[in-house]
């Protein structure tokens, strides 16, 4: 077994091209899919690139994902001393069984029936989004437009929040998720994201309502804390994942023209087409990371307890092992099995609901837009490499 010295001294997330993960991750899944990486704070621990390990370390509960046992959080990377426990109802940072309890209140909120509901509400959102489109010049800013508002109001629409907070909202949660940003700016938007999502638990609780937050407000026995911290989770994992999916995704389709074309002439590879975006860009690029709970063998490596474990899941969903000529972009193929939304207990719960509005938004713009085209060199499209969500900036079209 193997302990040695960094073969990693960062993560790496310079790109030298954007819709590819760095070519770095790329020569380590082939040299040393298990690589030892040292973390800004000084200490070593684990970089896995490929994808049976990724998928190992999900699966295996001797890899936890408690905040108090993380010696590196992301996105910064740095400890975050004293280590406290995750906040009642933060469920993505507890290990089952605190874990569990949470997870199968919300797994009955986000059923496949409810989803069902939730997509004329999903329809109605982007129709009347690309009918403002269609009055305005033709020329707009389809992050600002329509990736950012239709995932923002399908999150208010399924947790019951008005509208009119969006812009606030919108910009707290991107600092949260921005690794440049300060302790302080991170502190200020944790607090306004949180007053936020207080006021809209008070609210439930005088007048409850038919909507997620509502009904777990009277169908079960949780405190406000724990109502708001859940409505917090939704908000941040939901928002900010799904909008650069469709912004990243109409990018990467108009840049691939002939894909495009083949998505019109089958619409029915509509679901096809959403699971190979999910692949081939595997937006959540920074994380997540684990810490090991005790000694583990993986592939010959001896990972120490209380060892941090990050994954690059981006690398994991181009390893060659598991997909063929990973690197090429086909909307025809089968690309289920993919990390993009995770694996093991921590998948990826509103993962139903980010599919539902990629199938609908893309199928409705470019149905609407069918001549839609960038409206400046694809290199000049303002990437956004600097939060642990890859994305875009904004992404300037007409038609
Ligand atoms: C967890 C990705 C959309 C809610 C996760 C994880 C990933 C992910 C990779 C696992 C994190 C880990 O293992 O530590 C994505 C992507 C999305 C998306 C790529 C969009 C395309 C959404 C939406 C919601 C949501 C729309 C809710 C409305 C959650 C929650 C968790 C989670 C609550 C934590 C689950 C748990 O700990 O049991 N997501 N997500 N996500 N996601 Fe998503």
């Amino acid at each position: 077994m193997r302990q040695g010295r960094p073969e990693v001294t960062s993560l790496p997330t310079l790109r030298e091209r954007p819709l590819d993960p760095p070519d770095e991750l790329a020569r380590l899944r082939d040299r040393e899919p298990i690589a030892r990486m040292a973390y800004p704070d000084g200490h070593l621990g684990w970089l896995v690139t490929s994808h049976a390990a990724a998928r190992a370390v999900l699966a295996d509960r001797r890899f936890s994902s408690r905040q108090d046992l993380m010696r590196a959080s992301l996105p910064h990377l740095v400890a975050q001393e004293p280590r406290t426990p995750a906040d009642p109802g933060n469920f993505i940072r507890l290990d089952p069984p605190d874990h569990t309890r949470y997870r199968q209140l919300l797994a009955g909120q986000f059923t496949m029936r409810r989803m069902r509901d939730l997509r004329p509400r999903v329809e109605h959102i982007v129709e009347g989004l690309l009918d403002e489109m269609e009055r305005g010049p033709a020329e707009v800013d389809l992050v600002r437009c329509f990736a950012l508002p239709v995932a923002s109001m399908v999150i208010c629409e399924l947790l019951g929040a008005p509208y009119s907070e969006l812009d606030e909202f919108q910009h707290h949660t991107a600092v949260l998720l921005t690794l440049s940003s300060t302790i302080e700016q991170i502190e200020e938007s944790a607090i306004s994201v949180d007053e936020f999502v207080r006021r809209l638990v008070r609210r439930k609780r005088q007048q409850p309502t038919e909507d997620l937050l509502g009904r777990l407000t009277t169908e079960h026995d949780l405190t406000d804390d724990e109502l708001a911290n859940i409505a917090f989770l939704l908000l941040a994992a939901g928002h900010e994942t799904t909008a650069n999916m469709l912004s990243l995704g109409t990018y990467t389709l108009l840049c691939h023209p002939e894909q495009l074309e083949r998505l019109r002439a089958e619409p029915a590879l509509i679901d096809d087409a959403v699971e190979e975006l999910l692949r081939y860009l595997t937006i959540f690029h920074i994380g997540p990371s684990r810490t090991a709970l005790a000694d583990v063998e993986l592939d010959g490596h001896l990972i120490k307890a209380g060892d941090t474990v990050t994954l690059s899941l981006s690398a994991a969903d181009r390893d060659p092992d598991r997909f063929v000529d990973p690197d090429r972009f086909d909307v025809t193929r089968a690309a289920g099995g993919h990390l993009a939304f995770g694996h093991g207990v921590h998948q990826c719960l509103g993962q139903q609901l980010a599919r539902m509005q990629m199938r609908v938004g893309y199928a409705a713009l470019f149905r609407r837009f069918p001549t839609l085209r960038l409206a400046v060199d694809p290199a000049e499209v303002p990437m956004r490499a600097d939060m642990t969500i890859y994305g875009l900036r904004g992404l300037p079209v007409s038609w």
